[in-house]
C-alpha cells in the first residue's frame, strides 16, 4: 500500500497547517487558560472544508479522503489540539450521516454540519456508568404516538453544548441486548435536552466536555440514523473511523512537542555546546522521532485502508493505541528535554503533556484498542 499522500491530500494538509500556524497556534496558549469555545475558528474551518473532509462535495465537504482528513487533524492539532477535538467529532458525525443516512437525512443534517452553522456535532454515545461498554447504557427511547421520547444522560459529550447536531443512542427494546440500541438525530436545542455539567479538565480547555440530560426529548422515526435496533453496530463503525482521528491528533500533539524540545535543545548549552549534542539528550529525541514516524505510517495505513473500503478496524485500533501511547512518552521527553522551564507555561510542552493524556482515554481506551486488537488476533479478517 502506498503511503505517499498525492497532491490533493497534500493539498488539504497545506490549508489546514497555513489556518493551524496562522489562527490557532498564536493563540493557543491564551485559550489553554480562557477556554474559550473556538466558534469563530470553527467557521473559518468550515469555508476550507476542513469539517467534512472525507464527505462529499454536494454535501458541503471537500471530498478528499480519510487520508486527507488524518493530515488536516495533524496539522489542525499540532497548532491547538483542544480545537481539533472539536473538528474531529464534527468530522465524524458529518460522515457517518453522509454514509448511513437516508438521502433525506443526508440533505437535512450534513450541510449543516459542514457549513459551520450547526457549530458542531456531537456523539452521544457515553453514560455516566457506561464508558468503555456502551451496552450497558440505559438511556431509554420509548414510542410515544408516531415518535419517541428519549429519556436519560449522556457522558463526556465533547461540543456537548454547542453542537447543533446530536447522534444520541438510547435503548429501544430493552430486551434484544445490543441489537435494542438506537441511535437517533437529535438538533440541539430541542426541548428536553440540557446541559448538566461541563467538566473541568487537566487539559485541552478550549474543547468543551458536558454531561448531557434528556428528559423526554421528542424525536420522529425520519431520526433514526440507521435502523431501529441498528444503533450499537453504527457506533462501533463510527469509532473505528473516529480512531484515526484520534491517533491523527495525538501524532499532531506530539509532532509540536518534538519540534519544541529540538528547537530548545539546539539553542540552550550546557557544558559548553547545545544540549542536542550531548548523546543522553540526542538519544531520547531520537526516540521520540523514531515513535512519532512509526505512529503517523501506522495512521496512514488505517486511514489508507479506510479510504480503499477495505477492513481497518484492526489497523485504526493498532495505530490509536501506538499513537497515543507514544505521544504521551514524546511529551514526557519534551519536558525532561526543556529542564525546569519545561514545566513551566512559559514553554508549549507542558499543555501539550497535558492535552495528549486523553487520547489515551476516549473514542475507547488504550485498554478497549487492546481488546480490539486480540480480537482481531483470535477471529484474523
Ligand atoms: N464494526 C461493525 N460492527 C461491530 C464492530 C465494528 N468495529 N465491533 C462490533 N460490532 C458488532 C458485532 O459484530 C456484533 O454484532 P452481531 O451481534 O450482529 O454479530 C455487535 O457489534 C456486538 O459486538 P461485541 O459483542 O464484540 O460487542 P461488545 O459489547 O463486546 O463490545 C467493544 C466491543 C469493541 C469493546 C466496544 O464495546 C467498544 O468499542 N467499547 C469502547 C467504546 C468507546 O470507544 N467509547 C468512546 C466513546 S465516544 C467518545 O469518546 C466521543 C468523544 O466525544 C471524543
Amino acid at each position: 500500500m502506498n503511503f505517499q499522500p498525492t497532491e490533493e491530500q497534500e493539498a488539504v494538509q497545506r490549508v489546514a497547517r497555513e489556518f493551524a500556524e496562522r489562527r490557532l497556534r498564536p493563540r493557543a496558549a491564551a485559550r489553554d487558560v480562557d477556554g474559550v469555545f473556538p466558534v469563530e475558528e470553527l467557521r473559518e474551518l468550515a469555508k476550507l472544508g476542513l469539517l467534512g473532509v472525507a464527505v462529499p462535495e454536494a454535501l458541503g465537504g471537500a471530498g478528499a479522503g480519510t487520508v486527507a482528513y488524518s493530515l488536516a487533524m495533524q496539522e489542525l492539532a499540532r497548532g491547538d489540539a483542544s480545537v481539533s477535538v472539536a473538528v474531529s467529532v464534527t468530522n465524524m458525525v458529518a460522515e457517518l450521516i453522509a454514509t448511513i443516512g437516508t438521502p433525506a437525512q443526508a440533505q437535512k443534517f450534513v450541510p449543516f454540519l459542514t457549513s459551520g452553522e450547526a457549530i458542531a456535532g456531537a456523539f452521544a454515545l457515553s453514560e455516566p456508568q457506561a464508558g468503555s461498554d456502551p451496552a450497558a447504557m440505559t438511556t431509554r427511547a420509548v414510542r410515544d404516538g408516531n415518535g419517541w421520547r428519549i429519556s436519560g444522560a449522556k457522558q463526556w459529550i465533547t461540543s456537548g453544548d454547542h453542537a447543533g447536531v446530536l447522534v444520541v443512542w438510547a435503548i429501544t427494546d430493552p430486551a434484544a441486548g445490543h441489537k435494542g440500541i438506537t441511535a437517533f438525530l437529535v438538533r440541539g436545542g430541542t426541548p428536553g435536552l440540557t446541559v448538566a455539567r461541563l467538566e473541568e479538565k487537566m487539559g485541552l480547555h478550549g474543547s468543551s466536555t458536558a454531561q448531557l440530560v434528556l428528559e423526554d426529548v421528542r424525536v420522529s422515526d425520519d431520526d433514526i440514523l440507521g435502523g431501529l435496533g441498528g444503533g450499537f453496530r453504527l457506533a462501533m463503525m463510527a469509532l473505528d473511523g473516529g480512531r484515526i482521528g484520534i491517533a491523527s491528533q495525538a501524532i499532531g500533539i506530539a509532532r509540536g512537542a518534538l519540534e519544541a524540545a529540538i528547537r530548545y535543545a539546539s539553542e540552550r548549552e550546557t557544558f559548553g555546546q547545545a544540549i542536542i549534542k550531548h548523546q543522553a539528550i540526542g538519544n531520547m529525541l531520537a526516540d521520540a522521532a523514531t515513535w512519532l514516524e512509526a505512529g503517523a505510517l501506522m495512521t496512514l495505513r488505517a486511514a489508507a485502508a479506510k479510504q480503499a473500503g477495505k477492513p481497518f478496524g484492526r489497523e485504526a485500533a493498532m495505530a490509536k493505541l501506538f499513537a497515543t501511547e507514544h505521544a504521551s512518552k514524546i511529551c514526557d521527553i519534551a519536558i525532561q528535554v526543556h529542564g525546569g522551564y519545561g514545566y513551566t507555561r512559559d514553554f508549549p510542552v507542558e499543555r501539550a503533556w497535558r492535552d495528549s493524556r486523553v487520547t489515551r482515554i476516549y473514542e475507547g481506551t488504550s485498554e478497549i484498542q487492546r481488546m480490539v486488537i486480540a480480537r482481531h488476533l483470535i477471529r484474523p479478517e
